[in-house]
């Protein structure tokens, strides 16, 4: 018998492989079906903190414009206590697709800053989230800005949403960082459960034609494996958190490559867009095949085997230039 379940973040999976937060999981019905094509747990779309901005404002304007009030009302509304639409709509979500699906249901923020969760992060306790994924990322563009202020962000967030809520808490990062290894080491040390590496973010693009920036591919290749496949495997010993590998898997090589690696789960997203939910079955038949012709039995059978801490030839993984592949390579 072959026994495919994991334990991510505490949470027991059939299996490791997770839709990622994205259209495909804003909706009960797409979420039932996702379940009966084997997902093992998802990612609800984000709650992103832009919207929960953009409502505040609407609402501080229409109550400036209202005339209702006085203007030094306005220094005493206390927003943070107040129910915003779109974090209502997100918790009912949570609450429906609970009742629907027996998997794990991992609730997703998008934060920028620490400061608008304090209402938010209560209810999410008890709408019944199994987990909670934050979604993380800035771009380090500006010139004021040093890498130290640019990471201390993430662990204020942490600090703030991570460490008060009660369900464990994962964070999705970029590769974004100046010093990646030791980020992602500081980062598992914190009280979150485990890592997401990593996010695919939009992308612009240029039109030669009418000379517009325009959006780069939404989605990804199976070619985008190879980043997270290396990180997987370079901090897989180091980390004291789960790690979860996003990006890039779009079959069952795929899994288990990130399995072999160390990764603990795998998020899908892209190749559901691309070939329906039925490409979870494929992917599990594949890994419960490959598995059977090589004897094993469970996962943890062979987790890690290949990740860098336990792999005869640890510099595959730190090897960036082509070197020798330079001499006598013909295209
Ligand atoms: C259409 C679309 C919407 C997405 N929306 C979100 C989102 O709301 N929150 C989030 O954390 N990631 C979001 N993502 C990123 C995915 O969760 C995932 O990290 C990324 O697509 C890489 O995985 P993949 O190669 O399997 O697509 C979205 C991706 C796509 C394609």
């Amino acid at each position: 018998m072959i026994n495919l379940s994991v334990k991510y973040l505490g949470l027991n999976l059939r299996n490791p492989i997770i839709v990622g937060s994205s259209g495909l999981t804003e909706n009960t019905e797409t979420i039932r079906n996702l379940e009966q094509n084997g997902a093992a747990a998802v990612i609800l779309k984000s709650l992103f903190e832009e919207e929960i901005v953009l409502e505040k404002e609407a609402k501080l304007s229409q109550m400036r414009s209202g005339g209702s009030l006085y203007p030094e009302s306005l220094d005493f509304y206390q927003y943070e206590d107040a129910p915003r639409e779109s974090t209502t709509e997100y918790l009912e979500l949570i609450r429906n697709v609970k009742k629907q699906v027996s998997i794990p249901v991992l609730a997703s923020i998008n934060c920028m800053t620490a400061q608008q969760w304090t209402w938010f992060r209560k209810e999410l306790d008890m709408a019944g989230a199994d987990a909670l994924e934050l979604n993380l990322f800035i771009l380090p563009s500006d010139l004021d800005r040093s890498a130290g202020e640019n990471e201390k962000v993430y662990f204020d967030i942490i600090g703030e949403v991570a460490e008060k809520v009660k369900i464990p808490v994962s964070l999705k990062i970029s590769y974004y960082f100046s010093n990646l290894a030791t980020m992602i080491k500081k980062l598992s040390e914190t009280s979150i459960s485990g890592l997401v590496l990593f996010n695919r973010f939009y992308s612009p693009d240029i039109n030669l034609d009418n000379f517009e920036i325009t959006s780069g591919s939404v989605l990804s290749s199976p070619g985008d494996l190879s980043l997270s496949l290396r990180w997987i495997a370079i901090m897989a010993e180091r980390v004291d958190c789960d790690l979860a590998a996003s990006t890039g898997i779009h079959d069952g090589a795929a899994v288990i490559k990130q399995l072999l690696a160390g990764a603990t789960a795998v998020q899908v997203v892209s190749a559901i867009y691309r070939h329906g939910g039925e490409r979870i079955g494929e992917m599990l038949h594949d890994l419960e095949t490959w598995m059977g012709k090589h004897g094993f039995s469970s996962i943890d059978d062979f987790r890690g085997k290949l990740s860098q801490g336990k792999n005869d030839n640890p510099a595959a993984f730190e090897r960036v230039q082509f070197m020798k592949y330079f001499r006598g390579f013909t295209g």
